[in-house]
């Protein structure tokens, strides 16, 4: 079996040498280019083998804290049917896999990212049933069972999946990335059953001044070129990330875009001094 660090080399090996971004594009509105969707996808397929790596270094480790706090805010109950929309390389997809749902689904358009999230998931599995089998006393007996996601290629904008058949959707830093949110989110509102959550992840603007100017120091002139560096990045996936982030929709606009969608109550939580903000919507039970 391939490992997930000889499916990142191979990927790092073949990185895209010519630029995605160019500065220029980037001076306008990212969100509002018709071909924002290659763009996107040919951004992540260049950034994959690095992807975890760089998100673990750059947010020094609070990663995987906001997407338990994703988890958490889904409220999962036994057997629940998750899905996980632009899954990326799968952190959230393999969160939800331990947090007793019944079934979980992990969906994205950038194939080198779902290489990344199958190889991942399939070292997941032996682990963690080992752990569970060998020492019945253990704090891992208690854990609920690990159930294995499927992987999917498809596209937020267009599920390939039946009304009402989900209680949970989930889009971690994806939104953002959908050339469309607005369809984005009816699809979610489509596939959810009553009494159903979406939970959103997304980064957003500090409204405290002075952590907004540190955050924007940071993420405009640091996290830029480290970034780049570790990833040997010449798409300009690491200037693109701090730009649609400032243009796209602040706490406020999404929380109304998630209730014109069609669901019936907006609960928010803001992360780690407003630098991400959790969004949950919910469909009314019948
Ligand atoms: C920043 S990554 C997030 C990955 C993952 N959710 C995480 O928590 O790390 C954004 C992902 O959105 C995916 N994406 C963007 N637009 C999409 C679309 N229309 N449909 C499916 N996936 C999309 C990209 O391929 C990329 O993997």
């Amino acid at each position: 079996m391939e490992s997930a660090w000889s499916v990142r080399r191979g990927l790092y090996s073949t990185s895209m040498p010519k630029a995605v971004w160019q500065p220029q594009e980037l001076a306008q509105d990212p969100h509002s280019r018709s071909d924002k969707a290659a763009k996107v996808r040919d951004m992540f397929a260049s950034i994959a083998g690095a992807y975890d790596l760089n998100n673990r270094v750059h947010s020094f480790g609070l990663d995987q804290r906001w997407r338990r706090a994703a988890v958490r805010m889904a409220e999962v109950r036994p057997g629940d049917a998750v899905i996980d929309v632009a899954c990326g390389t799968g952190d959230l997809t393999e969160l939800f896999a331990t947090s007793g749902a019944g079934s979980v689904i992990g969906i994205d358009f950038t194939a080198p990212m779902l290489d990344i999230a199958r190889v991942k998931s399939a070292a997941a599995t032996p682990k963690i049933s080992k752990a569970t089998s060998s020492t019945p006393s253990d704090s891992t007996a208690t854990r609920p069972a690990r159930v294995c996601p499927e992987y999917r290629e498809g596209d937020a904008m267009a599920l390939q999946l039946p009304d009402a058949c989900a209680d949970v959707v989930s889009i971690a830093f994806g939104l953002r990335n959908v050339s469309e949110p607005t369809k984005a989110l009816a699809e979610f509102r489509r596939i959810l059953r009553p009494g159903g959550r979406l939970v959103v992840l997304e980064f957003d603007e500090p409204r405290n001044g002075l952590i907004r100017a540190m955050n924007r120091l940071y993420t405009h002139r640091i996290m830029p070129w480290t970034a780049s560096l570790l990833a040997r990045d010449r798409s300009g996936a690491y200037r693109y990330l701090p730009r649609s982030v400032e243009t796209f929709l602040d706490r406020d606009r999404l929380r109304a875009a998630v209730l014109a969608a069609g669901f019936s109550a907006v609960d928010q939580k803001e992360l780690t001094f407003g630098t991400c903000v959790l969004t949950c919507g919910r469909i009314a039970t019948r």
